[in-house]
């Protein structure tokens, strides 16, 4: 039998039909199915191939070589498959993965200080340019110079104004620790140390003022809009041989003029009770414009250093005479802030921590 025109129009049509199934294959599976139908081990082009045994040498050559052309067509058209779909595939990754290589950088987020250490830091800045030492001291202090040494022994009704968390432990005198309820325990700290310090001078009688301020955490069994089990108080101490609440009223307004850079501030002492001062007074200020105008806002407790706690700093109540306050910095910080709810501060998101600068 010769290779006829026919025989080669068969090979045509099979190359056409594998090129029509390579192209409607849309997966990579399904063009390895419909390669494996052509070219596989019982595919068509396989089959011809056996078919070549019966056939004459020559024939065999001239139909061998036909169906070699034909088997390169389809290769060729399976190639070319598999390349338009790895482009398209490719091409779709592309898309998905659109990179805007004009868009501007990310950054990183820029932090800031939480407004109670922004208060806080303004606090000793201006208290630091009037002359006065930043002290720190213990948070879990014990009864002793929290309460007893301000005049504030057990059993005493003033203990009740100020309910606290205790610690299982004492001091070596006995005296049991519990969280500082205010930061007063740092008069008796700090007047100790400076008499301990200027003892010569003392003795000589021209011991340095007592000038300082200590800021720090504090604790109360208290939770609502305004009050919170850990707040922050600021504690002033101004002692000297000749320091009256005149000098508190002068260097309480300044600061608060300089805390709240207004002058349109007035401030009222209120009568009031601490165990440690006599008399007591509470401070209030008034802004005379802007929103919180004509309100009296209480900002501190205050007073004269009692006779009994200046003994108690180791120092001569005839001779040394001053005042003492304490603030909340937490008040203070809502108030420059405008901020009306305390439990904002300590609820760490920072859509609003992040509104102060
Ligand atoms: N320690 C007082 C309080 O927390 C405030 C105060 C401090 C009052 C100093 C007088 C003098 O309420």
């Amino acid at each position: 039998m010769n290779a006829t025109a026919s025989d080669t129009l068969d090979l045509d049509a099979l190359v056409q039909q594998a090129a029509e199934s390579f192209g409607q294959a849309a997966t990579p599976a399904d063009l390895e199915n419909a390669k494996a139908r052509f070219l596989g081990k019982s595919g068509h082009v396989t089959a011809l191939m056996k078919g070549l045994a019966q056939l004459s040498v020559d024939e065999k050559k001239t139909r061998g070589a036909a169906i070699n052309v034909a088997k390169q067509a389809i290769e060729a058209a399976l190639t070319a498959r598999r390349q338009a779909l790895a482009d398209a595939d490719l091409e779709r990754q592309l898309q998905a993965e659109a990179l805007d290589v004009t868009l501007p950088g990310r950054q990183r987020g820029q932090g800031g200080l939480h407004p109670i250490s922004l208060a806080w830091e303004r606090i000793e800045q201006i208290f630091g340019s009037m002359g006065f030492d930043v002290a720190d001291g213990p948070e879990i202090e014990s009864d002793w110079f929290n309460f007893t040494a301000l005049g504030n022994p057990p059993n005493h009704p003033a203990r009740s104004m100020q309910d606290t968390f205790y610690v299982d432990m004492s001091d070596d005198e006995g005296h049991p620790y519990c969280l500082r309820t205010h930061t007063s325990p740092m008069q008796i700290r700090y007047a100790t140390a400076h008499a301990r310090k200027h003892a010569a001078a003392l003795a000589r009688g021209d011991m340095p003022e007592v000038r300082v301020i200590a800021p720090g955490r504090t604790y109360r069994v208290d939770n609502d809009a305004t009050h919170s089990p850990m707040f922050h108080q600021v504690e002033g101490l101004w002692l000297g041989e000749n320091v009256s609440f005149k000098d508190l009223k002068v260097t309480y307004l300044n600061f608060c003029k300089a805390f709240f850079e207004t002058d349109d501030l007035i401030l009222r002492f209120r009568p009031s009770y601490f165990p440690f001062t006599e008399p007591s007074a509470e401070i209030d200020i008034q802004f005379q414009t802007g929103p919180l105008a004509g309100h009296w806002l209480e900002v501190s407790g205050s007073g004269q250093v009692h006779p009994q706690v200046v003994r108690n700093m180791g120092l001569d109540p005839e001779k040394y005479i001053g005042f003492a306050f304490g603030s909340g910095i937490d008040r203070l910080a809502m108030l420059r802030y405008g901020v009306n709810d305390l439990r904002l501060f300590f609820e760490g998101d920072v859509r609003f921590l992040g509104q102060f600068r």
